[in-house]
């Protein structure tokens, strides 16, 4: 057996390993999750286009601290996620720890665990509380796809550095006749795969065909995730995890809620768009896969002890979390398959347990084709276990929608996942929720959440 319970045969054709490791808590220290706030998800290029990652980080998380009236002095560190940061911003989680109400000592990093940076960084967040390493931290992650590095050509970028050190006017002008019209096409970040070049839509074209999912059913998940995110945010349930955003020279770019839900989408609507990424076999379209988002998100968690000794009341404990990898350039959004069940083994309960699920849609054809394998007697083989992981309960999963509607600020939405989960099993009174999520690079996240007294 490998050291996370799973059979050597589990890995078959694919290559999965197994790659962090929970802490084991420390008698009487658990991490919990106290609130958590994100600004609106937004389409890239409305609403937010003209704010920077920075700023969108350091926006929620002050709304945050201002709503939680935490005193800015007890907060440990500050991690937060990003995937696509711009050049001149490195850390942003250092921007955000350098908020006024904190003080300038508060150490910070930045993380990429590509989808799931958001989600990693509150495990990163979790393993130092129970290792007694801090009592208070702030983790989240943020995106702004209105904001991608533009890059020039690698030749052009050699041309501009060696001019900047050439020593005469005549050398600088010999360097840039060797410019040519080619070297000057800018370069942008693709949403691709660097080991295979397929792009993420791409591979959920291939799922969607390896593992026979129809074009109605991922119809049918989209119009879902727009109907329950739609009722969320009517009855107020998304409002309250959104600090509303001004901005623009005449502060009249106004955003309170996410834009890109549809309330009024239907079958008919969705069946009538052209597939995106195979234009001519294909079955993913503009409405069954998550949009291009621009948004941040902040998660505040602390020690158990912590929380009580300051008078907060935690809504849910990080009980274990997981993340496996398979072969990019197998099936791309598979992860998840693998990382449920070990998390699920580390947190010592079952499928059977969940009382509510969160499952990352990137696309709904690799929702789909996460949810049979984890319903599946044969993939139940290939991972090494004594039956399924679990039959998938729609009524108690993505019960306020899900990224198809809500959108993807790829950073962003681990937090928002956490952030919702948890707010959500409050309500309901649910012992046990889980996150699942899948991720570049043929990554699978898996998180479970538990109530506490
Ligand atoms: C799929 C994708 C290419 C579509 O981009 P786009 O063409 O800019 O999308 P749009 O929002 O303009 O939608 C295209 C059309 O579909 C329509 N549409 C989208 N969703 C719809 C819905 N739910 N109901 C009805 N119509 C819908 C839009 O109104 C638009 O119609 P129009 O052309 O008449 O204006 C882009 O969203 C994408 O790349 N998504 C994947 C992102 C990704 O890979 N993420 C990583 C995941 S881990």
């Amino acid at each position: 057996m490998l050291p996370n319970g799973l059979s050597p045969a589990a890995t078959g054709l694919l290559s999965f390993r197994y790659l962090s490791h929970m802490l084991t808590p420390s008698p009487g220290r658990r991490a919990v999750v106290i609130a958590g706030l994100r600004t609106p998800f937004v389409k890239s290029g409305t609403v937010l286009r003209d704010a920077t990652a920075a700023e969108l980080a350091r926006h929620c998380t002050r709304e945050l601290l201002y709503r939680t009236e935490l005193p800015g002095d007890e907060v440990d560190e500050v991690i937060y996620g990003q995937v696509v940061p711009s050049p001149l911003l490195g850390n942003v989680a250092r921007e955000v720890s350098l908020l006024p109400q904190l003080p300038k000592t508060v150490p910070a990093y930045t993380l990429n665990r590509a989808c799931a940076s958001g989600a990693q960084a509150i495990c990163n967040a979790a393993d130092q509380i129970m290792a007694g390493h801090a009592d208070v931290i702030l983790a989240g992650g943020v995106e702004t796809l209105s904001d991608v590095p533009i890059l020039h050509t690698r030749k052009f970028a050699q041309i501009l550095a060696t001019a900047s050190r050439a020593k005469s006017l005549g050398a600088k002008l010999g360097l840039f006749a060797q410019v040519r019209p080619r070297d000057l096409v800018p370069v942008a970040p693709g949403i691709g795969e660097p080991s295979t070049g397929e792009s993420m839509g791409q591979s959920a074209e291939k799922m969607a065909k390896e593992n026979h999912i129809s074009r109605a059913a991922q119809d049918q998940l989209a119009l879902m995730s727009h109907q329950r995110a739609a009722a969320a945010i009517s009855d107020g349930r998304i409002k309250a995890e959104i600090a509303p955003w001004f901005g623009g020279p005449n502060m009249d770019q106004v955003g309170d809620t996410d834009n890109l839900v549809r309330a009024d989408t239907s079958l008919d609507a969705l069946a009538k768009l052209r597939p995106v990424f195979d234009r001519q076999y294909g079955s993913v379209t503009a409405g069954n896969a998550s949009p291009l988002t621009d948004g941040a998100s902040t998660t505040l968690l602390m020690s158990e002890e912590k929380a009580r000794s300051l008078g907060y009341r935690p809504l849910a404990a990080i009980r274990s979390y997981a993340v496996a990898a398979v072969d990019p350039g197998w099936q791309l959004l598979m992860g998840p398959v693998y990382a449920v069940p070990i998390a699920l083994k580390r947190a010592g309960i079952t499928w059977q347990h969940l009382g509510l699920v969160e499952i990352h849609e990137a696309f709904a054809s690799q929702v789909l084709s996460n949810t049979q394998a984890w319903a599946s007697a044969e993939w139940a083989k290939r991972l090494g276990l004594p039956g399924p992981v679990g039959e998938v309960d729609w009524d108690r999963t993505n019960v306020m929608g899900g990224s198809i509607a809500i959108g993807h600020p790829f950073g962003a939405t681990g937090s928002r996942l956490v952030t919702s989960l948890a707010n959500e099993m409050a309500r309901r009174d649910v012992q046990f929720g889980l996150i699942s999520i899948c991720a570049q690079g043929g990554m699978g996240f898996a998180l479970v959440l538990e109530r506490i007294p």
